[in-house]
């Protein structure tokens, strides 16, 4: 049985300190004491499924993984020289020396990132640290910036000796060919790391891929996902929004088979080196999964008839016409399990709403702190046809 590690017991902890309290955005929740904010977040998501008449058969619960200090990745931008998020005017970007959000791997990295002077005025940086504390960047820059950086060689020359650096929108690789700098294809190393129960399975994706913000409250949330799709064993599981395959292969553990729709194509080709590398007697993993590319918004044929679960993991924007289909079918045709994973609760109980009308009870509720000390949070839910 998977179980839940690692949990941070709530106290009535002192708030976590911060100089840039007044004028940051980042955090909403710092005046409260962690466990006020536990119950914060409790009670918007009561009201929520109170105001779509949602009636969950158990209370909802609620772990984390820290009360700060999680992230292993941040989007910081870049205003003259300033280098950190908007401030409360929303007009300039506040310079960030250190930030309580960040794994102390990140905030080591942020550091020694910030010794750079940018030539340039503005432009969007991801720093992040993968599973072995490897150091990587984004630089998301206007073209004609980014040409300047390849000409001017020393800020990228730098840079690469202690990190890999990925450059604009098409996430393109500077190399050195001697005499210049050139950029090449994107390239897949490991960033993000899954669990297998107390098994870390590496991840290939790109440092601008979507990945959930922590490697530590990641392991809470694999752990979770493995135990409900163990509830129903050997099931054929439709997953709408595999990404690089995060929420995948731990329910491929437990799965009979698993169909992974993702529109993302430098996702699934994540998705696939990791699969190809898995270690040797994880390989008939492999076996039991199908990818399928595209707009699963549009693409309306798949045939949910065929599956015993959905686990869905969508975009804020939440499941739309992906559960058309769905509702489309009678109920005993009716996949007989939903595991629903969001950041966005407010479009989610929009999606419950349409899943109670298919006959559907939300069964378990689960918040993930991933992100402490902001309104926001994670929910997974567990939800089964009558
Ligand atoms: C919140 S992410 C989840 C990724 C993954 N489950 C994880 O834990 O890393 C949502 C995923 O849904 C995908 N997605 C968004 N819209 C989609 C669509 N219309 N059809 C298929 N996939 C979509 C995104 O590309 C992204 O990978």
């Amino acid at each position: 049985m998977a179980k839940l590690t690692e949990k941070t017991e709530i106290t009535l902890g002192p708030k976590v300190p911060c100089s840039y309290k007044e004028n940051c955005t980042g955090c909403q929740y710092l005046d409260f004491t962690y466990s006020e904010q536990v119950q914060i977040k409790k009670d918007h998501l009561n009201k929520l499924f109170i105001s779509k008449n949602l009636s969950p058969l158990e209370p909802i619960e609620f772990v984390s993984a820290g009360e700060a200090f999680l992230r292993d990745r941040l989007d910081f931008s870049l205003q003259d020289s300033r280098l950190g998020l908007y401030d409360k005017d929303r007009k300039n970007i506040l310079d960030l020396e250190v930030c309580a959000q960040l794994s102390p791997a990140l905030q080591e990295w942020l550091t020694e990132f910030r010794k750079i002077r940018w030539p340039f005025a503005k432009g969007s940086i991801r720093l992040r640290v993968g599973p072995e504390g490897q150091k990587g960047v984004w630089l998301d820059f206007a073209n004609v910036d980014i040409k300047a950086l390849l000409e001017e060689q020393n800020i990228l020359k730098e840079l690469q000796k202690v990190a890999f650096v990925e450059i604009g929108q098409r996430r393109k690789v500077p190399f050195w060919t001697g005499t210049e700098f050139k950029l090449r294809d994107p390239q897949l190393n490991v960033w993000f790391q899954t669990w297998l129960g107390e098994r870390a399975v590496d991840l290939y994706c790109q440092i601008a891929s979507f990945t959930q913000p922590s490697l530590k409250a990641n392991k809470l949330i694999c752990a979770t996902i493995a135990d409900w799709v163990q509830s129903f064993p050997r099931s054929r599981v439709l997953e709408f929004g595999s990404g690089i395959g995060n929420l995948t292969l731990p329910t491929l553990c437990y799965a009979e088979n698993v169909v992974a729709c993702e529109i993302d194509e430098l996702s699934l080709q994540g998705l696939q080196k990791s699969l190809d590398n898995l270690p040797g007697d994880l390989q008939p993993l492999k076996n039991k999964i199908t990818i399928h590319r595209g707009d699963f918004q549009k693409k309306l044929t798949q045939d949910f008839s065929s599956f015993d679960g959905i686990l869905a993991n969508p975009p804020r924007s939440g499941l739309m016409n992906f559960l058309t289909p769905l509702e489309d079918l009678s109920a005993e045709q009716r996949p007989q399990f939903f595991i629903y994973m969001s950041c966005f609760p407010e479009s989610m109980v929009e999606d419950f709403a349409r899943l109670s009308a298919c006959g559907y009870t939300i069964q378990k509720t689960l918040i993930v702190d991933q992100f402490p000390q902001t309104a926001h949070y994670e929910v997974l839910s567990l939800l089964q046809r009558k």
